[in-house]
């Protein structure tokens, strides 16, 4: 019985190394932009660490892997990083360079995903490069990664939240609810049903918590209906042949 259980947990380990490794060759590239370390206190830097772990074992887990890259990366962060167990043998692409340098000759399909955009992100698209801003700052960097990506001259786009809900506060998201909104649209193409599964109801507009509510009620009477039919047994159903 355990050797069948090593047997099934390793061949699960081989699937999961073939997954990552096309997602390394062809899946959606993903990168956080690490070079904001200097700008964040050290609790902030330790809430980063905590989302960019979320992150990739978020992406690990899904069917659709992206391809997820870490640019940028010292100072203390890089120090942080560096103290998770097992972060050497991460399948995740880590490169020191900023992305504007590793990524010198793709410049124009370079996205600087930002809340301040004027572009909204329609769709994903499989030769873009899209730019998370790796900061934990409560706004207090108000457009900062706005004004960096006009300074380099690359494109920006902001995610569709407002066509499909309203926020109870703004539309600036964690950096691992970013990820995880452009991993289930990569998986399920639809924003509405990504933006559900992965905005918190708490953040949602109370119209949009409050359907989703009766949407889950209803769900569960119906469930409840179900399982109420496979119980008790209809009268028709009590004189049918067995
Ligand atoms: C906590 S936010 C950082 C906010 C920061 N003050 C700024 O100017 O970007 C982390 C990152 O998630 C991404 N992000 C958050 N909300 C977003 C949205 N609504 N649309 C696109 N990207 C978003 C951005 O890349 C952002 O830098």
């Amino acid at each position: 019985m355990r050797k069948e259980r090593m047997e099934k947990r390793s061949e699960e380990k081989i699937k999961k190394i073939e997954k990552m490794n096309r997602a390394k060759e062809s899946g959606q590239k993903i990168v956080l932009d690490l070079e904001f370390s200097d700008l964040m206190t050290s609790n902030e830097i330790h809430s980063l660490v905590q989302q960019i772990m979320y992150c990739y074992a978020v992406n690990g887990r899904c069917n659709l892997p992206a391809n997820l890259w870490l640019t940028g990366c010292g100072g203390e962060l890089q120090t942080q990083l560096q103290r998770i167990p097992g972060f050497d043998k991460w399948m995740i692409e880590k490169e020191n360079r900023s992305y504007i340098e590793a990524f010198e000759h793709q410049k124009e399909n370079l996205v600087y995903l930002t809340a301040d955009a004027e572009t909204v992100l329609d769709d994903l698209d499989q030769k873009k490069i899209y730019i998370i801003g790796g900061l934990v700052d409560r706004n207090r960097w108000k457009g900062i990664t706005m004004k960096k990506a006009n300074d380099q001259g690359i494109s920006t786009a902001k995610l569709p939240i407002g066509s499909f809900l309203k926020m109870s506060s703004s539309q600036v998201l964690t950096v691992n609810q970013v990820v995880e909104i452009l991993l289930q649209f990569s998986e399920t193409r639809d924003w509405k049903t990504s933006f559900f599964q992965v905005i918190p109801q708490r953040k949602r507009c109370e119209a949009e918590a409050e359907a989703e509510a009766e949407e889950q009620e209803d769900d569960a009477d119906q469930a409840d209906i179900k399982k109420k039919c496979i119980q008790q047994p209809s009268s028709d159903d009590e004189d049918s042949p067995t």
